[in-house]
């Protein structure tokens, strides 16, 4: 027998796999279809403190060739109360942990959203998203390592339980390393989501030549398998410099394979995006038993046997 069993913030997930915050999470029917699913887990829509409709449409294609999608969606979501609410009513004795993202337009907004769910103090995980790339006029801030850490100063004696944050990808070293210095000053920050969409490219149509999304000149985040290997290095640079944390991956998963990848450099549970978006929820009972097959091929009964042991030449 193989167990795909992993723990997050100290929660239990029956299997590793569940949804990218953005993806089959917005509204209430949205997240009972995830409850519905087989993932381990879900996640909530990144909420602001007020409902926001986001960007025009077109706002999201999945680009040619199963190469990944792009993405401008800016934030749409009901509001974070609309969240708090669907926190409150969840059955947490269901066996899937629910992840609350929280993505304020200020840090001020994160502190009314963040002191509203610790005073319900319900046993949810937040999860603060400082990397959406998408809302024209708010730089992620998670290139912003001065403001990041000023945030975390503020937020994680507030929110006082086990939290995370979703990242943006990081393309130097120097980065890792000073991201990762500041994420181990704080002991209740216990897992880093790696990574939120690479953010800001243009696919163009080359018989229209024309942009293929609209919000901001056709700029936006790249999701899916061309950011595999962006995703892997992130989840394993965080993995080698978080030794009391964990990581979760999110990148590039379309199969059991990248599953399997995304645990060996590192990834204590995997979230999909483009490929749910795609395929809908029937995707986690597909990727689960890719990745069985996959283990018992190799020999392994657990993720443990081989989380972070990717081999170096
Ligand atoms: O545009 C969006 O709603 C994306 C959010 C994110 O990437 O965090």
């Amino acid at each position: 027998m193989v167990d795909l069993s992993t723990k997050v913030a100290g929660l239990s997930l029956p299997n590793l796999l569940f949804n990218a915050s953005g993806v089959c999470c917005q509204t209430e029917a949205d997240l009972k279809l995830m409850i519905e699913s087989e993932s381990g887990s879900l996640i909530t829509k990144s909420a602001t403190y007020e409902y926001r409709e986001g960007n025009p449409s077109p706002r999201y294609l999945p680009l040619p060739s199963g190469l990944g999608s792009i993405n401008s969606m800016g934030l749409p979501n009901e509001g974070y109360e609309y969240y708090l609410n669907f926190a409150k009513n969840y059955d947490y004795s269901s066996k899937k942990p629910l992840f609350i993202s929280l993505s304020g337009l200020s840090l001020a907004d994160n502190v009314k959203m963040c002191e509203a769910f610790v005073a319900a103090d319900l046993p949810c995980v937040l999860e603060v998203n400082f990397s959406c790339p998408n809302v024209p006029g708010k730089p992620q801030l998670g290139y912003d390592m001065e403001a990041m850490e000023n945030a975390l100063n503020v937020l994680a004696p507030l929110i006082k339980k086990p939290f995370g944050v979703k990242l943006p990808p990081y393309f130097d070293i120097a980065h890792f390393d000073t991201a990762a210095a500041i994420f181990n000053k704080f002991d209740n920050l216990v897992y880093v989501t790696c990574i939120n969409s690479v953010g800001n490219g243009l696919a163009i149509d080359f018989e229209t030549e024309s942009a293929l999304i609209k919000p901001k000149d056709g700029f936006g985040g790249l999701g899916g398998l061309m950011v595999l290997n962006t995703a892997l290095a992130n989840v394993n640079a965080f993995y080698r410099r978080l030794p009391t944390k964990q990581v979760i991956g999110v990148g590039g998963v379309t199969s059991g394979k990248e599953v399997f990848l995304h645990v060996l450099a590192g990834a204590s549970a995997v979230q999909i995006g483009t490929t749910l978006k795609e395929e809908g929820p029937t995707v986690f009972a597909r990727i689960n038993k890719e990745l069985t097959d996959i283990m018992i091929a190799k020999g392994y009964k657990s993720l443990d046997e081989f989380r972070g042991k990717v081999k170096t030449l």
